[in-house]
């Protein structure tokens, strides 16, 4: 029978080097919380249970930015160094036998895929605590892996213990690991180390040697994967390996980037072969984006699906929309939730959609706020309309159905329904439903007064 797994994620520590009020763990990589990527790579392993520990000091914030996951908080009652707070863990294991996966907090960019060669290793060896190890082309500041001469791991040592020449080795400790559970009872014997006053993790390795249990360092996965994040240049270059990574990803998947450094696409993204992204995008959260598209500078397209063949000019913001194929919107067009723009449809140039339907092959190129309406199929919305779906206590809705042209400067104040082909004057306030094919008007008559202007100038 294949053993049970379960994760303990470190996240209590004080996080000083970092130098900021806010919880190490929570700064953010490519707009995503550190501690999220590392929660969410451990669950695409299905372990039975995720244990993240927190400190006092940090408890709340990091609850609220896990709200939505499920996993179980464990409390370090002091930050005292990792072996102490693998132990606060222990509650929140209570009845778990098997497997425990133990990483740290702070090394937002590993694999899954390396997680699961690293398990099948530590399996397939029955070793009773493994370690993941990888080589670091500057080592500083990581725990090394200290060897003997037949290449047996010893010890780990952190970088404040090593001797001149033990600052040379470069196989380091990913702060990764796999134990038996029933291993933390020897992590409970762990000892201070004088030097920090904490109490080191990282000892295990040691001690599991000298008390005979089978252990092993398994040096797998690409050295940026482990890229542990202490200070704020640490979380920059983090940033880097992500962009990179994303942007690798999916140019394999033919989509193209003009400036690849200036385009920061969620994890969670989806892209579409030949879809062309121009710099300074921002593509978060649960988008998803067809083929043949293209993405014009300095738009932002949060929880959105967007079709194929779709262009979304210059300085465009969606969030929360469904924009259908072969569309154009913007530039400087604004999709608030709930807006559906069908196909063929056009929203352009200061043009403000909020829970309303556009439909097939409509526009509404300039300077409008469409809310809370549903606009048929071949419908024209003339520059400046409004949609008045809100009278200071409730919305309401305005229906326009197919055929309709209203006329620029329009206000309709719902709840209204303009019928099928009907036509609005330009400038109208229309507070009563348009009949079908009819013209609708109401603005005052015109009136033109012969030679004011120079009598004016006499007076
Ligand atoms: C740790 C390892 C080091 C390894 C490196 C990999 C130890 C002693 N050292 O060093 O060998 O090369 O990670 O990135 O483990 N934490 C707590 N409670 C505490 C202290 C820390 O939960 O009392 C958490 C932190 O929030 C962090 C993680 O444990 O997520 C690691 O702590 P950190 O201080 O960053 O350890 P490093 O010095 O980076
Ligand atoms: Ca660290």
């Amino acid at each position: 029978m294949k053993r049970s797994l379960s994760a303990v994620i470190l996240a209590a520590g004080m996080g000083t080097r970092m130098r900021s009020s806010v919880p190490k763990v929570l700064h953010r990589v490519n707009g995503i919380p550190m501690l999220r990527y590392v929660v969410q790579t451990v669950q695409e392993l299905s372990p039975e249970r995720v244990v993240v520990v927190v400190g006092k000091k940090t408890e709340a914030q990091i609850k609220d930015a896990l709200k939505d996951v499920d996993v179980r908080f464990a409390l370090q009652q002091e930050p005292l160094g990792t072996a102490d707070a693998l132990l606060s863990a222990k509650k929140a294991l209570w009845g778990f036998r098997g497997d425990l996966l133990i990483l740290n907090g702070d090394t937002p960019l590993i694999t899954s895929d390396t997680l699961r060669e690293f398990i099948k290793r530590h399996r397939r060896a029955k070793n009773i605590l493994s370690i993941l190890s990888f080589s670091a082309a500057n080592p500083t500041g990581y725990g090394r892996v200290i060897r003997n001469s037949g290449g047996m791991p010893l010890m780990i040592k952190e970088e404040k213990d090593l001797s001149p020449e033990e600052k040379e080795i470069n196989e380091v400790n990913s702060g990764v690991y796999m134990m038996d559970k029933e291993l933390l009872r020897l992590v409970s014997q762990i000892k201070i180390n004088p030097e920090k006053g904490e109490y080191y993790l990282t000892d295990i390795l040691e001690l599991s040697v000298k008390r005979g249990k089978k252990a092993g360092v398994f040096k797998i996965g690409l050295e940026e994967e482990f890229h542990g994040i202490n200070t704020k240049e640490q979380l920059r270059r983090a940033e880097e390996i992500l962009r990179e990574r994303i942007i690798r990803y999916w140019t394999d998947r033919d989509v193209m980037f003009m400036n690849p450094s200036a385009t920061y696409i969620h994890p969670t993204v989806k892209i579409g072969p030949d879809t062309f992204i121009y710099p300074n995008t921002f593509l978060e959260g649960s988008t998803v984006i067809g083929s043949h598209c293209t993405i014009y500078p300095n738009v932002r397209i949060k929880d959105s699906t967007i079709g194929n063949n779709v262009e979304i000019k210059d300085s465009s913001v969606l969030e929360d929309v469904q924009v259908e194929d072969n569309t154009v919107v913007g530039p400087f067009a604004r999709l608030r939730p709930g807006a559906v723009i069908k196909e063929g449809a056009r929203v352009g140039n200061f043009v403000e959609v909020k829970a309303s339907v556009i439909g097939r092959g409509s526009k509404a190129q300039h300077l409008s706020y469409i809310g809370d309406a549903v606009v048929g199929s071949s419908v024209n919305i003339g520059a400046g309309t409004i949609t008045c779906n809100y009278d200071g206590k409730r919305k309401h809705k305005t229906i326009i159905e197919d055929n309709v042209f209203i006329g620029s400067d329009t206000q309709l104040v719902a709840p209204v329904k303009v019928q099928r082909g009907a036509f609005i004057g330009a400038g109208s306030t229309i507070t009563k439903d348009v009949p079908p094919e009819s013209l609708a008007l109401s603005r005052v008559q015109q009136t033109n007064i012969k030679g004011w202007v120079k009598r004016k100038k006499r007076g």
